[in-house]
């Protein structure tokens, strides 16, 4: 019993290190989309055509269960791999429902990252327009993190620049929460905690994914048991030393106690 995890790249480890927590007893197998990555900047048919080839290789490798561990890829490809596949397929979508819920006790606004095609897609309109009924949430696309998390650039003096520049034209205490609507994000969690205002809350949709893949599996009767942990990386583009960055930045995130702040979801 095997559980697929995909992503453009390293981004789709924040969600997987979550599901090691909760289900120990599964065997993974992480594929990084690393010919392509980045997905956000680029155009909607190019990406859905290399879901569509990275998850097939996947298939090939024998997968039980699948989880697209990236919310540009979920909001392009997720009908489609559905329509294509009959095994248990969790997708992600950026945080917004939870997040409105939380806030509308206090009267601030939601700001959401994620990436540029995240942002400009139907699927997003439809989420926001569905759920933000008095317009307290906004949208700000990140496209320049995914690149500096493929980069393991961490450095806090550099990403604080980074935020700031990006937060400048933002009146922080007019928010309440803000939403990492992209896998790569949560990497940046610890930086932007010490950065934002305590009155912000942080949150992403990857405990509510593992939790959604738990309820699937029960489903499908898979709940249990068959294998140890195991992961087993894949890239599609074979540069030497992606897999122990892969390997090395799970490792990171699993030595964090908590990766996520707030589990509401
Ligand atoms: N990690 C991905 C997401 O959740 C996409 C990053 C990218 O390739 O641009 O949206």
């Amino acid at each position: 019993m095997r559980i697929g995890f995909f992503d453009s790249g390293i981004g789709g480890l924040t969600v997987l290190a979550e599901a090691l927590r909760r289900h120990p007893d599964k065997d993974f197998l992480y594929m990084a989309d690393t010919l392509h990555v980045p997905y956000g900047t680029k155009s909607k048919e190019d990406v859905k055509g290399y879901i569509l080839e990275a998850v097939g290789t996947m298939m090939n490798e024998g997968i039980d269960a699948l989880v697209v561990a990236c919310n540009t890829a979920t909001s392009i490809a997720i009908t489609e791999l559905r329509e294509r596949y009959s095994l248990p397929i969790v997708g992600m979508e950026p945080a917004v429902k939870p997040a409105v819920e939380m806030n509308s006790a206090t009267g601030k606004r939601v700001l959401v990252f994620a990436t540029p095609l995240t942002l400009q897609l139907p699927k997003y309109y439809a989420l926001v327009s569905r759920v933000d009924d008095t317009g307290i949430v906004d949208s700000l696309p990140l496209p320049e993190l995914v690149h500096y998390c493929e980069s393991l650039q961490f450095d806090k003096q550099i990403m604080n620049e980074y935020f700031r520049a990006k937060l400048a034209g933002y009146e922080l205490n007019d928010y309440g929460i803000i939403v990492l609507g992209c896998t790569h994000y949560p990497f940046y969690k610890d930086i932007l905690r010490e950065l934002l205002p305590d009155h912000i809350a942080i949150v992403d949709g990857n405990v509510g994914t593992v939790k959604r893949l738990s309820a699937l599996l029960s489903r499908y009767g898979i709940a249990r048991g068959g294998g140890s942990g195991n992961v087993q990386f894949m890239c599609t583009g074979n540069e030497p030393g992606y897999i122990d960055k892969m390997q090395t930045a799970l490792a990171y995130l699993r030595e964090k106690d908590n990766l996520t702040e707030t589990e509401p979801f």
